[in-house]
C-alpha cells in the first residue's frame, strides 16, 4: 500500500479564462493571468492510497463518494499513465487500483475556483504517487482549465498556446509572491450554494451564442495580458486594479451576452462592486479592486496599509455572519463570511 496527501490551493484570475478552443483537450482561446494563494488559507486537501488489494478505484469528494467514470479524472489519469517511468524489477503499482479522497475548507462550485486547487491537488499527488516529475501543469489542464495555474505560487500566466495538440498550453510563474509581499485579498462570501451552471457548462454555452466573446479574446486580452504583467512587473496597484475590475466586468457582460444568459453576480455582489467604485472614490486614490470568477463571491485585491481601514468600512456597511482571519506566507487571503440579508 501507498499512501499520498497533499493540499493545493487555489487562484484568483485577474484576467479571466473563459471559452475553450477545444473541449476534450481543454485548450483556452485566451490567456490568462491570476494570482495563487495561499495553501494554507483556501485549499483543496488530496489522498490518494493505491493498494494490489484495492478491488475497484474509487473518489470521495467532501465525504460523498462519486463516480470514478468521470472523463475528466479519466484523461488525467491516462495522460499521468504515459509518464510513468516503469521499472520492470519492482512491483508495478500503476496497476493498482486508487482510492482518491478529496476535500475543500471553503465552498464548493461557487465560484471560489474549486476545480482549480481541485484537480491541481489531484494531479500534484498523483505525480507525487507515481514518482512523475517536469512540469505538471499541462496534466492539470486536463482536469480543469485553470486548475493548470495552481500549480505555481505567485503570479502565474496560462499561455493558451498554439499547438494543436495542446503541448505548449501550459502555466508559467511571472513572479513569486514575495515579489509583491504587501498583496492582500480579502474573500467576501456572499452565498456558499453550489452555483446553477457550472463554468464548464457555461462557458460551452458562451462558445457557442456570445457574439462578443470572439471579439474579447482576439481584440481585447492580447493587450490586457502584456499590461497586466507590466503592471505586476512594476507593481503599480492603480493600473493593476483597473485591469482586474475591467476584465471581471467584462467577463460577467459575456455571460449576459450568452443565451439563454448565466446570472452569477446577485444584489450583494453588485452593492460590493459599487461599495468598491465609491471607496476609491472617497479615498482619492485607488486601494482596492474586486473580481468575480462564475459565481457570487467576491474576490478583494488591496495592499496591507489599507486593509485595517478597508475592512473596519466593510464590517459597517456589510452584516458578516463570521469572519475568519489567517495570514500565510503566499499572498495572504481573508475571508469574511457576509450574511445573505442585506
Ligand atoms: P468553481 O467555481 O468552484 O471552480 P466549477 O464549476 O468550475 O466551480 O467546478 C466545480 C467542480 O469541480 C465540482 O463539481 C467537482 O467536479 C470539481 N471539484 C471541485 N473540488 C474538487 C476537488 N477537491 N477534487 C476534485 N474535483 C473537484
Ligand atoms: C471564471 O477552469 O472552472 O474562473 O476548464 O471547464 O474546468 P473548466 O473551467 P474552469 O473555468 C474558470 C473560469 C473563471 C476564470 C478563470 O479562472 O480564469
Ligand atoms: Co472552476
Amino acid at each position: 500500500m501507498k499512501i499520498v496527501t497533499c493540499i493545493a490551493p487555489v487562484n484568483i484570475a485577474v484576467i479571466k479564462y473563459w471559452g475553450k478552443r477545444d473541449n476534450e483537450l481543454i485548450l483556452p482561446i485566451n490567456d490568462s493571468i491570476s494570482s495563487t494563494l495561499d495553501a494554507n488559507q483556501m485549499c483543496a486537501k488530496t489522498t490518494i492510497m493505491a493498494s494490489p488489494n484495492f478491488l475497484d478505484n474509487k473518489l470521495w469528494l467532501n465525504g460523498q463518494e462519486e463516480n470514478f467514470d468521470q472523463p475528466r479524472l479519466k484523461n488525467c489519469l491516462k495522460e499521468i499513465k504515459k509518464r510513468i517511468y516503469t521499472d520492470e524489477s519492482k512491483e508495478n503499482i500503476v496497476n493498482w487500483n486508487i482510492h482518491i479522497c478529496s476535500e475543500n475548507n471553503f465552498p464548493t462550485a461557487a465560484g471560489l475556483a474549486s476545480s482549480a486547487a481541485g484537480y491541481a491537488c489531484l494531479v500534484f499527488a498523483l505525480a507525487k504517487l507515481y514518482n512523475i516529475e517536469g512540469d505538471i501543469s499541462g496534466l492539470a489542464r486536463r482536469g480543469s482549465g485553470s486548475a493548470c495555474r495552481s500549480i505555481y505560487g505567485g503570479w502565474v500566466k496560462w499561455c493558451k498556446g498554439e499547438a494543436a495538440d495542446g503541448s505548449d498550453s501550459l502555466a508559467v510563474q511571472l513572479a513569486p509572491p514575495s515579489h509583491w509581499a504587501d498583496m492582500r485579498v480579502i474573500i467576501l462570501v456572499v452565498n456558499e450554494s453550489r452555483k446553477k451552471h457550472s463554468s464548464t457548462n457555461a462557458m460551452k454555452t458562451s462558445m457557442s451564442t456570445s457574439t462578443l466573446l470572439t471579439t474579447r479574446a482576439e481584440t481585447i486580452v492580447p493587450a490586457r495580458i502584456s499590461d497586466m504583467e507590466a503592471a505586476i512587473k512594476a507593481k503599480d496597484f492603480a493600473k493593476f486594479a483597473d485591469l482586474t475590475m475591467r476584465d471581471s466586468n467584462q467577463f460577467h457582460a459575456i455571460c449576459l451576452d450568452t443565451y439563454p444568459p448565466c446570472f452569477y453576480l446577485n444584489e450583494v455582489s453588485r452593492s460590493i462592486i459599487e461599495f468598491v467604485h465609491e471607496y476609491n472614490d472617497f479615498k482619492e486614490s485607488t486601494q482596492v479592486a474586486y473580481t468575480y470568477d462564475a459565481g457570487p463571491n467576491a474576490c478583494l485585491y488591496t495592499l496591507e496599509n489599507n486593509v485595517s481601514e478597508l475592512l473596519a468600512v466593510i464590517d459597517e456597511v456589510f452584516p458578516t455572519n463570521a469572519a475568519r482571519e489567517e495570514y500565510i506566507k503566499g499572498i495572504p487571503v481573508k475571508t469574511i463570511q457576509l450574511s445573505q440579508d442585506v
